[in-house]
């Protein structure tokens, strides 16, 4: 058994959600997990009580939440030195065209050369259109965006994107790597196969 915590960066509440169902999938497999909104400063961690560390961000206008960067640049030597990985939830991930799968790789391009960390397991999930969620504003722009992204304009809905058996084997890869050892038999989280 090991000990997880999840902090993640949620707008809308779709990587909300997305953290509570890898909770419960990390859960099953008999680990120990805790959730952490990384917005919410009264619920800062010490991550020297945990074994493994999954941070997950959304994206908007293009960015990840500066909530997250502040918590990667504060936490960043406790990352580190534990099995870690990073999930990124987006409308493009959502999308299965060429030019969203650039801007899927270009957010997590960024997102390393901004933070500096090298996540040992990365993955990209879609995420949500909630229309019921939004102000008028946002609701019109996410309206065409979603004319050309998804097609799904009805703005009296909401759409979910999120491929759950994508997020299964995420954690069940994650879950094995920490399992195994989180590739400390060499150096901690280096190994390049270990790369996404
Ligand atoms: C105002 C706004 C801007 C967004 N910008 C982008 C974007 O630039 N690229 C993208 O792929 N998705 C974009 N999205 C889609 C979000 O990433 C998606 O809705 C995701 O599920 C939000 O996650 P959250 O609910 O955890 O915040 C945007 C969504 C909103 C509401």
């Amino acid at each position: 058994m090991s000990s997880f915590v999840i902090a993640y960066g949620s707008r809308e509440g779709q990587t909300a959600k997305i953290a509570e169902r890898i909770a419960e999938m990390l859960d099953s497999r008999g680990h120990e997990t805790t959730r952490v909104s990384v917005a919410d400063r009264r619920s800062d961690v010490s991550l020297a009580d945990f074994d493994a560390v999954l941070v997950g961000s959304s994206i908007h206008m293009g960015k990840h939440a500066k909530t997250v960067y502040r918590f990667v640049r504060e936490n960043r030597a406790d990352i580190e030195s534990r099995p870690n990985g990073f999930f990124q939830v987006s409308l493009s991930s959502a999308v299965d065209d060429e030019s969203a799968r650039a801007h899927v790789a270009e957010y997590i391009d960024e997102f390393i050369r901004e933070s500096g960390w090298h996540p040992d397991k990365i993955a990209a999930f879609g995420g949500a259109l909630r229309y019921s969620e939004y102000g008028f504003l946002t609701r019109m722009m996410m309206k065409r965006i979603a004319a050309d992204a998804t097609g799904d304009t009805d703005t009296s809905r909401d759409y979910e994107y999120t491929d759950w058996e994508e997020v299964e084997s995420f954690v069940a890869d994650f879950a094995a790597f920490v399992e195994s050892g989180g590739g400390s038999a060499d150096t901690p989280g280096s190994s390049p196969e270990n790369r996404e």
